[in-house]
């Protein structure tokens, strides 16, 4: 069933910047988006210059602010770790979690991710939780066991009411960071695979659910993935960093 999924365009600025460089480049973005009336646009900065990127974007409703992650915990003796209430707290829309450095430098596991998305739902934010499988998985032919897997766990913690309130980002690893991206047919099998699975526990979520694709999107590629029919949005890591890649995207997404 087809139905109207706006497109997101989400830039995860990993463990980039400064000042300097979230001023000029979310001026250059801004700039060079605010004719477009589509995509939704969430940028994640690094903790530290959340609240000045929400100075930065607070008169621009077509962008949010994200958060790269956040703890399953809502308070207390958790050195270093920041929770969903805090994010809400400083103007954060989304969530990224589970990303896939997270899961492979952090050990976080498909329980961990399951329970930050969670927390971040109980805190009406919305969770963009990161699925994908690796290279060697790929190509032993495992990747529908894997995606199946780490879907399954988000779907069994979380009440049927709720899975509409998630969007997933499917990222695979061998084509994060690599410049090998995913064929448009790679990245429509998985994501078809990925509503499916949404859709046993309820349609109407599996329909307006977003899934986005990650892994070396780029202003030259990005039509081409956005083009397939179950793709709503991307998820941006390197050309998140370059404002002319960034707009290119963005202008790729719209609807
Ligand atoms: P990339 O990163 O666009 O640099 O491949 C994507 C991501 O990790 O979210």
């Amino acid at each position: 069933m087809t139905q109207e999924r706006q497109n997101l365009i989400v830039a995860n600025w990993k463990m980039n910047g400064a000042f300097e460089m979230a001023n000029s480049l979310l001026e250059e973005v801004l700039n060079g988006t605010r004719q477009f009336k589509s995509p939704s646009i969430v940028i994640c900065p690094p903790f530290v210059y959340l609240q000045h990127v929400a100075q930065l974007i607070e008169s621009n409703s077509s962008v949010s602010l994200g958060a790269q992650n956040c703890s399953e915990h809502s308070a207390g003796a958790y050195t270093g770790e920041v929770s969903s209430n805090m994010l809400k707290d400083v103007g954060c829309q989304y969530v990224i979690c589970g990303h896939s450095e997270r899961r492979q430098y952090n050990g976080e596991t498909d329980e961990d991710v399951a329970q930050k998305a969670i927390s971040i739902i109980d805190r009406q934010l919305t969770p963009i939780v990161c699925v994908g499988e690796t290279l060697n998985e790929r190509q032993s032919g495992k990747t529908d066991l894997v995606i199946e897997r780490q879907i399954d766990s988000i779907l069994e913690h979380c009440e049927k009411q709720l899975v509409d309130r998630i969007t997933i980002a499917y990222e695979p690893i061998w084509a994060i960071g690599t410049g090998r991206s995913a064929t448009p047919e790679q990245a429509q099998e998985v994501h078809h695979l990925i509503r499916n699975r949404i859709a046993t526990l309820s349609q109407s979520a599996a329909d307006g659910c977003r899934i986005l694709y990650g892994g070396s999107v780029t202003g030259e590629n990005a039509a081409e993935v956005l083009g397939q029919i179950d793709v709503d949005g991307c998820l941006v890591g390197g050309a998140s960093l370059k404002a002319a890649q960034f707009i290119e995207i963005c202008r790729a997404a719209q609807r």
